[in-house]
């Protein structure tokens, strides 16, 4: 029996395992808020990640960095209370876990206590082994993610490609083979070459998840904002748009805008 929409009630990390295990694509995408959580829920999403995203495209800064757990916590109890079905898992922003165990488990637990998600993810191999150990040791599932880190961005300098050079790759399957071995339920891999990519889900028992790594991975994730063309600035070739929200909403308020200067809104049968 195939795991769909409607034979599953819930998103385990369990039947995420399961899907990969029988090769059912896993679909994943970002989401910050209430509103639109219900939609992507409703349509069938398997997982929901509020991702630090959150502090490019709703708070308008440049990178992930600037986010903080508060505001994090924030975006994902809106997230939270929308879901019936999906899996939701949180980032731990920049800050919040890179200074030791005891910080990331801290924040791991807040998150959990104060927004209701049911996982978290973080960036980074063996440098946070033991802070994803540690986490994991509290009963909390632990996605890692691997690539282009953006939390990193001013140690690579830029968002191109990673780990194109053998010595980059081979660090990145090692890095994926410690958080499996620490317990990860799920590994995001984001800006790999393909190839890549498809040795790593080989290789790694738990569910792979892609962002501009190629198709031969467990499942994929996007950007809300970026597959609905909110965001018109961005767009790098892994991106696939399948609406162009920027323009239905720029004619919407245009002819709302219209219809207040000229009166034509509202009618008598929009008024008491
Ligand atoms: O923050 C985010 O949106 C992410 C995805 C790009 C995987 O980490």
């Amino acid at each position: 029996m195939s795991v769909s929409k409607s034979t599953i009630k819930k998103v385990t990390t369990h039947q995420l395992q399961e899907m990969k295990n029988r090769g059912e694509k896993i679909a994943m995408l970002t989401a910050y808020d209430y509103s639109m959580a219900r939609i992507l829920d409703a349509a069938g999403i398997d997982v929901l990640l509020v991702g630090d995203s959150a502090s490019n495209v709703m708070a308008g800064n440049e990178t992930t960095l600037p986010i903080t757990l508060d505001q994090m916590i924030y975006h994902a109890s809106g997230v939270v209370k929308a879901v019936g079905r999906a899996f939701v898992i949180v980032d731990i922003p920049f800050g919040s876990y890179q200074g030791n165990s005891s910080e990331a488990l801290r924040s791991a637990i807040r998150i959990m206590k104060e927004s209701g998600a049911h996982g978290v993810k973080v960036e980074g191999g063996k440098e946070i082994q033991e802070s994803v150990s540690r986490i994991l040791s509290a009963g909390v599932p632990v996605m890692g993610h691997l690539g282009l880190t953006p939390q990193s961005i001013f140690k690579f300098g830029t968002y191109t490609v990673r780990a194109k050079e053998d010595a980059e790759a081979s660090k990145l399957v090692e890095d994926a083979k410690v958080l499996e071995d620490c317990g990860c339920f799920a590994i995001v891999l984001e800006k790999i070459p393909s190839h890549l990519a498809k040795i790593v889900a080989e290789k790694i028992s738990v569910p792979i998840i892609g962002i501009g790594a190629g198709p031969h991975v467990d499942g994929q994730v996007l950007v809300m904002q970026d597959m609905l063309g909110i965001t018109q600035e961005f767009k790098p070739r892994f991106l696939r748009t399948y609406a162009n929200l920027n323009s239905v909403v720029t004619d919407a308020v245009t002819n709302y805008i219209s219809d207040v200067k000229t009166s034509e809104f509202p009618n008598e049968k929009e008024s008491y």
